[in-house]
C-alpha cells in the first residue's frame, strides 16, 4: 500500500469507546496487558486452565531449540473431549451447538452437545474401523454441513491429523494437498448447494484421487445434495452406511499436548503451497482464550456467527474449535450471502439471535454496493459485536459496518492473524480499546509484536516496516508438513540474529503507537481476504499450451481489496493463429477458464493482458511493481534498472491498441 492510500485511510479519525455496559461487564480488562507482560508464560498458563488436561504439564513452554517451540510440555488432552464431551459432563449436553441453515430456505438443522458428540463417536468408531490410526492424515472436502465440524472432531478424537482442503479449490488442488501429505482417506460429499443450485464435490475427489497415485484407499461420502455421483465399489463409502451404524460410544485416547492436530495449506511465495502445521494444546488455548477475549463472549447468552468457510483457518479455529472449546451456541451457514436474496445474511442474524458477528471486508464492501434498504428490512438489534478479518478494513467499510449493522452501538474489532499464527494476535479489546477505523491497534495480552526495519530495529511511532512477532506463542505453527528448512527460511531467516518470527506484512506505528497493516511485502496477494501466490498462478498460466510467459501481480480492487491482473507472452504460434483468426478474447477467456481449473474459482484472474513483452531486470526478475502501475492505471514508475527500458512503451502501446 503506498502512502498515499495510507494518509488517506488516516483522514478518519473519529474514535470510538466501549459501549459503557460492556466495558463494566466485560472479561477483559486492561490489567491484563500488563498483567501478560509481567510473567508472559504464567499469563498463557493460566490460558490453558480453560481446557481440560488428562495429565498437567511439566513445563509451559520450551524454547531451546528454536524456531520450534513446544508448549505445555508432558501435558496431555483430546482436542475433540474439550470441545464436546466435557460440557455434555458439565449438563449442557442439551445445549445447542450449531444452528446449522442450509442455503435452500427451511432446510435446516439444530445440533445439540450431546447430539454433536455421539456423532463424533460414531465418526470416530467409523474412520478406526477404516484403518485409521493416531498419526494417520485424513484429508476433508467439504460443503458448509455439520459433518464437516463432526469429520474434524473425530479425526481428533482419534489422533488423526486432518487437512481440510476448500471445496472451491480444483482437483489439481487437492490431488496436491493429498499427496503432500498422503492422506489415505478423504472425507467428502456428493456436493452443496451454492447460489441456489446443487454444486458437485465427488467428482474432483474422484480427479485427485486418480491423480494421486496409490495414496487414497477410502473415500467417505456424504449424502448432501442427492445428485449422481460415481462410484468405486472397492474405495468409496456412504457416511450414512458407515458412521450412521457405528456406536456412539467411543473411549477417547489422551494425546500428547505436542500430538498434530491438523495440517492447512496456504499460499507462499513459491508455487508449492506450505503445510502449516498446528498442534494440540498451545493451538486449543490460542482459539479458546482468543475468541473468548477478543469477542467478550459470555458462553450463556452469546450466539455467535463467524462466515468463513471452513476450508480456511479462520474457520477452523472460530467456527469449529474455539467456540466448541468454549461450549458456545454457533451459527454454521451452507450458502452465498445472495441466495436466494441479498438479505440472506441479515435474516440469519435476526433468526437466531445472533450477538456476535464474525467476517470479512470484502463482504462488508460488497453489502456496502448493495444499499443500506436490504440490512435495514431486518431486525440486526441483537448484535452487540463486530469483528473482521482477512485484510486490514478501510475506515469507510468499518463506519458502514458499525452505523448500517451494528446500529452505530457495537464495537468493531478488526483482527489481524494468519494461518500460521493459529489464532487472532492483533486487534482491539471491545472492552478496553476506542476503535480507531482502519487499525488493528495493539497485540492483545500474551502477545507480543513489534515494527522493525530492515536491520530488525524498532521503528519509532509514526514510521513504517515490517511486522514481527518478538515472542513465540502457543498457537504457533510447529513446522511446515515435511520441511522444516522450508520453515526455518521463510519466517524465522529474515530477522535471525533477533529471533523474531517475519510475519511477510508491512505495517506502521502511529503517533500513539497503535498499529496499521498495510498489506503483504512478498509476492503474495490478498483477494477476497484469501491469500493467493502470484507464482503459484503464474505456474498455472504457463502451464497453458499456447502461454510462452507469464507475470501475476495484485492490483487493488475496490470490492475484493486485490484482484489478480494477469501478464501474458504467447507462444509463437499461438498469436500467429489469433491474429488469423482474430480469437484474442476467447483466448483470454480460456486462459482465465485454465487457472480456475487449475487452481480454484477464486484465484481466476480479473484481467489477463496479452504482451509482446514483460519488463525484467538485468538479472532477470521481473519488475511487477511496474506491472503493477499498468493494472492500476497509473503513470508507469521507474524504468531505468529494467534491461530494456523499451518494454514498458511496448507494453502501454499495445494495450492501447486494443487487447
Ligand atoms: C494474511 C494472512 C487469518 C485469517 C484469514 C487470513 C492479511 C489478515 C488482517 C487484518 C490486515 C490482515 C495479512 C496476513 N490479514 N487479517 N485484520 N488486517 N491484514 O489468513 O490466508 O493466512 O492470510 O492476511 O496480510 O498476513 P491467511
Amino acid at each position: 500500500m503506498s502512502d498515499e492510500t495510507l494518509s488517506n485511510l488516516m483522514h478518519e479519525d473519529r474514535r470510538f469507546a466501549p459501549p459503557e455496559d460492556l466495558a463494566a461487564d466485560a472479561n477483559v480488562t486492561e490489567d491484563w496487558y500488563a498483567r501478560a507482560k509481567e510473567d508472559r508464560l504464567a499469563f498463557w498458563a493460566e490460558q490453558a486452565e480453560r481446557l481440560d488436561w488428562d495429565t498437567k504439564w511439566d513445563e509451559v513452554l520450551d524454547w531451546s531449540d528454536p524456531p520450534f517451540a513446544k508448549w505445555f510440555v508432558g501435558g496431555t488432552l483430546n482436542a475433540s473431549v474439550n470441545c464436546v464431551d466435557r460440557h455434555v459432563a458439565a449438563g449442557k449436553g442439551d445445549k445447542v451447538a450449531f444452528h446449522w441453515e442450509g442455503e435452500p430456505e427451511n432446510d435446516t438443522r439444530t445440533i445439540t452437545y450431546a447430539e454433536l458428540k455421539d456423532e463424533v463417536c460414531r465418526a470416530a468408531n467409523a474412520l478406526t474401523e477404516l484403518g485409521v490410526s493416531a498419526g494417520d492424515r485424513v484429508a476433508i472436502y467439504m460443503p458448509m454441513i455439520p459433518e464437516t465440524a463432526v469429520a474434524m472432531l473425530a479425526c481428533a478424537r482419534i489422533g488423526a491429523p486432518h487437512t481440510v482442503v476448500f471445496g472451491g479449490f480444483s482437483a489439481d488442488a487437492l490431488a496436491s494437498r493429498i499427496k503432500d501429505c498422503e492422506a489415505h482417506v478423504v472425507i467428502t460429499a456428493d456436493g452443496g448447494y451454492r447460489r441456489g443450485a446443487p454444486s458437485a464435490l465427488k467428482p474432483a475427489v474422484d480427479e485427485a484421487v486418480a491423480k494421486s497415485g496409490d495414496v487414497v484407499k477410502k473415500v467417505l461420502v456424504v449424502k448432501r445434495t442427492g445428485q449422481d455421483v460415481d462410484w468405486d465399489d472397492s474405495r468409496d463409502l456412504w457416511w450414512h452406511d458407515t458412521v450412521d451404524k457405528a456406536s456412539s460410544e467411543h473411549e477417547p485416547e489422551a494425546f500428547d499436548s505436542e500430538h498434530p492436530l491438523y495440517v492447512m495449506y496456504t499460499s507462499g511465495t513459491t508455487g508449492k503451497p506450505k503445510g502449516i502445521l498446528h498442534t494440540t494444546g498451545g493451538y486449543l488455548t490460542g482459539s479458546a482464550y482468543t475468541h473468548w477475549a477478543v469477542f467478550d463472549l459470555k458462553p450463556d447468552t452469546d450466539v455467535f456467527w463467524c462466515t468463513a468457510d471452513v476450508g480456511w483457518v479462520t474457520g477452523h479455529s472460530y467456527m469449529v474449535y474455539g467456540p466448541l472449546a468454549n461450549g458456545t451456541t454457533s451459527v454454521m451457514y451452507e450458502g452465498t450471502p445472495d441466495s436466494p436474496h441479498k438479505g440472506r445474511w441479515w435474516e440469519i442474524i435476526a433468526k437466531y439471535g445472533v450477538t456476535l458477528f464474525y467476517t470479512a471486508p470484502t463482504a462488508i464492501r460488497t453489502f456496502m454496493k448493495w444499499g443500506n434498504d436490504i440490512p435495514a428490512q431486518h431486525d440486526l438489534s441483537s448484535l452487540r459485536l463486530l469483528g473482521s478479518v482477512g485484510e486490514p478494513i478501510n475506515p469507510e467499510a468499518y463506519v458502514w459496518y458499525r452505523e448500517t449493522i451494528g446500529g452505530d452501538r457495537t464495537p468493531v474489532v478488526d483482527t489481524w492473524w494468519q494461518t500460521e499464527t493459529g489464532s487472532i494476535m492483533i486487534s482491539p479489546l471491545p472492552g478496553v480499546t476506542h476503535g480507531k477505523p482502519g487499525s488493528a491497534m495493539t497485540p492483545i495480552p500474551g502477545v507480543s509484536a513489534d515494527v522493525v526495519n530492515d536491520a530488525g530495529e524498532p521503528v519509532p511511532n509514526g514510521s513504517g516496516g515490517f511486522l514481527v512477532l518478538t515472542e513465540p506463542w502457543p498457537a504457533m505453527l510447529r513446522t511446515l508438513w515435511g520441511d522444516d528448512q522450508r520453515f526455518k527460511d521463510t519466517y524465522w531467516s529474515r530477522f535471525k540474529e533477533q529471533g523474531f518470527y517475519f510475519a511477510g506484512d508491512g505495517a506502521k506505528k502511529d503517533e500513539d503507537g497503535d498499529l496499521w497493516l498495510l498489506g503483504r511485502v512478498d509476492d503474495v496477494m490478498n483477494v477476497s481476504g484469501h491469500r493467493l501466490s502470484t507464482t503459484e498462478i503464474e505456474s498455472a498460466l504457463v502451464s497453458h499450451p499456447k502461454v510462452a510467459e507469464a507475470a501475476v501481480v495484485g492490483a487493488t480492487d475496490e470490492t475484493t481489496g486485490q484482484a489478480v491482473c494477469a501478464f501474458v507472452i504467447l507462444r509463437e504460434s499461438a498469436v500467429e493463429e489469433a491474429d488469423e483468426v482474430g480469437e484474442g478474447a476467447d483466448l483470454v477467456e480460456e486462459l482465465r477458464r485454465h487457472v480456475q481449473k487449475e487452481i480454484g474459482a477464486i484465484a481466476k484472474p480479473r484481467q489477463i493482458m496479452i504482451v509482446p513483452e514483460l519488463p525484467k531486470t538485468r538479472s532477470g526478475k521481473i519488475m511487477r511493481r511496474l506491472l503493477k502501475d499498468v493494472a492500476e492505471r497509473r503513470e508507469v514508475g521507474d524504468v531505468t534498472t529494467l534491461a530494456d527500458s523499451t518494454v514498458m512503451d511496448l507494453i502501454s502501446k499495445n494495450l492501447s491498441g486494443g487487447r
